[in-house]
């Protein structure tokens, strides 16, 4: 029997870059009637992207964007449909974490929706502020964690 491994890492080419685009628009984007192409900013080349493999196959992603020395932001966080629930979502943020301490990073921000609001929760972070999103009426919770240092 083969054991279930999973790897968090950046993404190493152009194909891992696709399929990592193409979750974020099906999963983040699409949803909201966005077109190809919302699934990226201008921060692309100045954050780091994260994805999460599990056996071969990229099952989630997530982008950690330094703001200021103290400050990073975390966007475009999902983990493909079948596969939520396992611990995915809890390892690629503790990867995310883990780089962020490494770069003295004190503070991490993201915009959560109501649906999320626990996961972000159990991993230590705290709602700031409820952002209203226009478009298509969808509400987000600005979020805040502060990072231990080890
Ligand atoms: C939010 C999201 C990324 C979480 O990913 P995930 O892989 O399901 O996360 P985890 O499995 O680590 O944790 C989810 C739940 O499963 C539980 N869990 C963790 N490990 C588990 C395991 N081995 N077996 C069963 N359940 C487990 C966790 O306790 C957690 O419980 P909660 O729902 O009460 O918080 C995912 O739901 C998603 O992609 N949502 C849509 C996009 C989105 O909202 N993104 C956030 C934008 S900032």
């Amino acid at each position: 029997m083969t054991e279930n491994i999973l790897i968090i890492r950046q993404p190493m080419d152009k194909n891992e870059y696709e399929v990592m685009y193409d979750l974020r628009w099906r999963y983040l984007r699409r949803p909201l009637g966005q077109e190809k192409g919302s699934e990226k900013d201008d921060n692309e080349d100045c954050a780091i992207p994260f994805i999460a493999i599990l056996n071969d196959q990229i099952v989630g992603t997530a982008r950690f964007h330094k703001i200021n020395k103290k400050v990073a932001q975390i966007k475009y966080f999902t983990v493909e449909k079948l596969y939520r629930n396992q611990g995915i979502g809890c390892n690629l943020l503790s990867s995310i974490h883990f780089t962020a301490r490494n770069q003295r990073i004190k503070y991490i921000i993201l915009n959560s929706p109501v649906s999320a609001l626990n996961f972000f929760k159990k991993n230590g972070y705290e709602i700031v502020e409820k952002i209203k999103v226009n478009f298509n009426g969808i509400n987000l919770f600005k979020m805040k964690k502060t990072l231990r240092i080890f």
